[in-house]
Order: C-alpha cells, then sequence, then structure tokens
C-alpha cells in the first residue's frame, strides 16, 4: 500500500506520535510504502489567490515547485493522510495554505480521475476542544477532491506535548491505532467491496450539469471533456 501524509506542523508532537502509530500498525498488516511531507517546511508560501491554477492550469501556480512532488505523490497513493493540530478551533495555518494550493482539484474545478479510488484518512489531536471542527475541515478536502472512502482518527490528548500525554491515554491511542490499521487494511484489500458514497454520487452530477454549461472556465471544461463525463462516463 502506498502512503502520503501530510503533516500540518513540523512537530514530533501529539498529532505526529498518534499518525505514526497507525503507520506503524498498518506495517504489520500489509507492506507499505510510506512518502511524508511536513508543512510548512515543504509549502512555506501562502495561496496569493492569483487564480492561475484556476484558470491557467496548475503548472502556471507560482509555487508549483512545491505544490508539484505534493500532488504526484497526492496522486499515486493509495492512502491519503491529512494529519493536523487544532489551532484556534481549526486546523493549523500551514495546514489550511495546503488546502487552499490545492482547490482547483476540487469536484467543482478539476478532480483528479486518481483519486476516485483512494481511501482518505484525517488525524488530528486537541488540547480538548475544536476536534470536530478541524476533522470537518480535512474530511472537507478529501471528499471535494473525490476520494472514495474517508476515515477519522481525533484525540483530545489534554496535553501540550507528547510527554505529556498520560499512559492511559497513551495506551488508549495505540488501541485505537489498531483498530483503524485494521479497517483501513481491509478496505484496502477488497476495494471494489466499497460502495459509491451516496453524497459524492449526487456531487458529481451536481458539478456536470454546471460543467455542461459552463461558459466561465474553458480549462474546466475542457478537463470535463476530455474524461468524457460531460458524455455519460463516470469515474467511479
Ligand atoms: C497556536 C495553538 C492553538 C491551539 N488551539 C487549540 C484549540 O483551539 N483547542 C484545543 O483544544 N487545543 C488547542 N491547542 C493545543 C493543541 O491542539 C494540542 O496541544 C495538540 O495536541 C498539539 O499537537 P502537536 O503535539 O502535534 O503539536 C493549540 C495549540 C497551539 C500551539
Amino acid at each position: 500500500m502506498k502512503i502520503t501524509v501530510i503533516y500540518g506542523n513540523m512537530r514530533h508532537g501529539s498529532t505526529w506520535h498518534c499518525t505514526q502509530e497507525i503507520l506503524q500498525q498498518l506495517m504489520h498488516l500489509d507492506v507499505v510504502e510510506v512518502t511524508e511531507f511536513s508543512l510548512p517546511r515543504d509549502l512555506p508560501q501562502f495561496c496569493n489567490g492569483c487564480f492561475c491554477c484556476i484558470y491557467k492550469g496548475e503548472e502556471t501556480c507560482p509555487h508549483r515547485s512545491y505544490t508539484r512532488p505534493i500532488e504526484e505523490a497526492l496522486i499515486a497513493a493509495d492512502l491519503i493522510i491529512l494529519a493536523s493540530p487544532v489551532y484556534g478551533l481549526d486546523v493549523s495555518g500551514a495546514m489550511k495554505t495546503l488546502i487552499d494550493h490545492l482547490c482547483f482539484q476540487w469536484m467543482s474545478h478539476r478532480p483528479h480521475p486518481a483519486m476516485f479510488k483512494k481511501i482518505g484518512l484525517t488525524v488530528t489531536t486537541s488540547a480538548g476542544a475544536g476536534l470536530g471542527h478541524t476533522t470537518k475541515t480535512l474530511k472537507n478536502s478529501l471528499v471535494f477532491w473525490g476520494v472514495q472512502n474517508v476515515v477519522t482518527f481525533k484525540y483530545p490528548v489534554s496535553a501540550m506535548k507528547w510527554d505529556d500525554v498520560s499512559a492511559k491515554n497513551q495506551a488508549k491511542i495505540r488501541r485505537r491505532a489498531r483498530t483503524l490499521a485494521s479497517r483501513i487494511a481491509r478496505v484496502a484489500k477488497a476495494p471494489r467491496r466499497l460502495r459509491n458514497p451516496l453524497f459524492r454520487s449526487f456531487f458529481f452530477s451536481l458539478m456536470r450539469g454546471m460543467q455542461q454549461k459552463n461558459d466561465w472556465n474553458p480549462l474546466d471544461r475542457a478537463h470535463w471533456e476530455k474524461l468524457g463525463w460531460l458524455s455519460g462516463h463516470k469515474p467511479f
């Protein structure tokens, strides 16, 4: 299984440890190849909002040297992990920067056909509050990129750093990571058994209708046309 992990912070803190625990468990169950990116190191620029990616293509993004390796690793992965601590009841600013840079691949623009077969995992930790909202922010990106199956891991560690996470909580995290890893490994081995998420089918149809009338962004429309999605073909 190919796994791409994007960490929304640079610390080897609670979020990193939870993610590592899941990865270790997956390694017991499958042969895995892991590619990791840490933010902001691997994407140190904010999105300018220049619309280049949307109107002229992602290759024209002024930060393409950073976004290309990330995007390629996402396309190559079977499992995409987005991991972020809770900052101010939401994802870290560095993670939000990544999300902004990849909006061109939302279903409302140019979703990559490979996305529709992937598993996504969100990992988030907080001192106590904001896990639901943060998970939703991460999940939104995966869902709107078209990812087939999204699972979540969230834990209120009641600590500022991993060393201060109680032994009881660390044991609980290990147990939850084990259960989640078995679920992911099961799904990865039998992807055909997964049902198409209802929301994705609905949203894809809605976007197809929109692209059929699209006279505002020829690039998006050409993408849908080229893939046969405007003439009835579906990527899932
Ligand atoms: C800038 C900042 C903002 C934070 N905001 C919240 C918050 O809104 N709610 C919360 O419960 N914890 C908050 N925390 C605590 C972290 O979410 C928590 O300690 C998390 O486990 C840290 O993850 P890490 O060890 O991977 O860095 C914040 C921490 C920082 C540094």
